[in-house]
């Protein structure tokens, strides 16, 4: 069987553990006081609503509705970017402002465009990758995959993520900030997110997203600095407070070097 552990974290208001059989898998989720916790190294959730509530509703439970495909992603039948497409279809409306923050070979920035445009021209998907290679690609994936008047609605920057706060007109209601972090795929594999950077691009992220975002982080160990910069991002997380964010992280116990999914919902 693989054990899941669903584990709530910096809230020793919780202390119950709890398992819950979902069709033929069984989660455990467990609460630690802030004196016993230790790093949890498969899913660790920062509240107890998640995807089961706890005595609230399950509409109030962000990935409520997606426990199959979190299943898929478990079972190596949904790759995390695909996962964490699901994860905005369920967070985004038509309409949205969102932020793709690496935009790479351009897959992401197509994915959340087409959620966001609307036939009324709203929407907007605001791309930033540090490499014109990256923007050049994002765009003519662009060309092939959208109408012109859908690729309006995406404004591209060839700038450093640490700065999206100059590019996006001030008090832009943002609903998500997007990272794929690590290199260009077919690409130099030199240039490549850091975790200085990642750390100020998060921050910037925190203070644009509105009740109800999604910051959204894929994150790749398997080369020089990743298992450094997931430890930024982990840090980051654990730090929001409870009130205020639900942090949690897939990542697979014996897969080590597979990508790991965090999620940070603004309540
Ligand atoms: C894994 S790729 C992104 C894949 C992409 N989202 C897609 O759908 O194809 C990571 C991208 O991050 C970019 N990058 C690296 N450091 C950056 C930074 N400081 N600011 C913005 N983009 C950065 C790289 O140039 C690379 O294109």
């Amino acid at each position: 069987m693989s054990a899941l552990r669903f584990s709530s974290r910096f809230n020793p208001m919780l202390s119950n553990t709890i398992l819950v059989q979902t069709k033929s898998l069984l989660f455990s989720f467990s609460s630690f006081s802030s004196s016993v916790r230790k790093p949890c190294k498969t899913l660790c959730c920062s509240t107890n609503s998640l995807l089961h509530t706890n005595g609230g509703t399950s509409n109030s439970s962000p990935l409520s509705g997606l426990e199959d495909e979190l299943v898929g992603y478990i079972f190596g039948k949904k790759k995390a970017t695909e996962v964490a497409h699901l994860v905005w279809r369920h967070v985004l409306h038509k309409g949205d402002i969102v932020i793709d923050a690496t935009c790479g070979n351009g897959y992401d920035t197509v994915a959340m465009l087409k959620m966001v445009a609307d036939e009324s021209g709203h929407g907007r998907v605001y791309g930033i990758d540090i490499q014109t290679e990256a923007l050049e690609n994002t765009s003519s994936l662009l060309d092939e995959t959208v109408t012109q008047k859908e690729k309006e609605l995406v404004k591209l920057f060839p700038i450093c993520h640490s700065r999206m706060d100059e590019v996006l007109p001030e008090n832009t209601a943002v609903r998500l900030v997007a990272f794929n972090l690590g290199y260009l795929p077919g690409g130099d594999k030199g240039i490549i997110t850091t975790s200085k950077t990642t750390l100020l691009a998060l921050e910037a992220s925190k203070k644009m997203l509105i009740l109800g975002g999604l910051i959204s982080l894929v994150v790749y160990v398997g080369h020089p600095g990743g298992r450094e910069e997931l430890e930024t991002v982990e840090a980051f997380a654990s730090g929001l407070c409870v009130d205020g964010w639900i942090c949690c992280k897939f990542q697979m116990l014996n897969r080590p070097l597979a990508p790991v999914l965090v999620f940070i919902f603004k309540r």
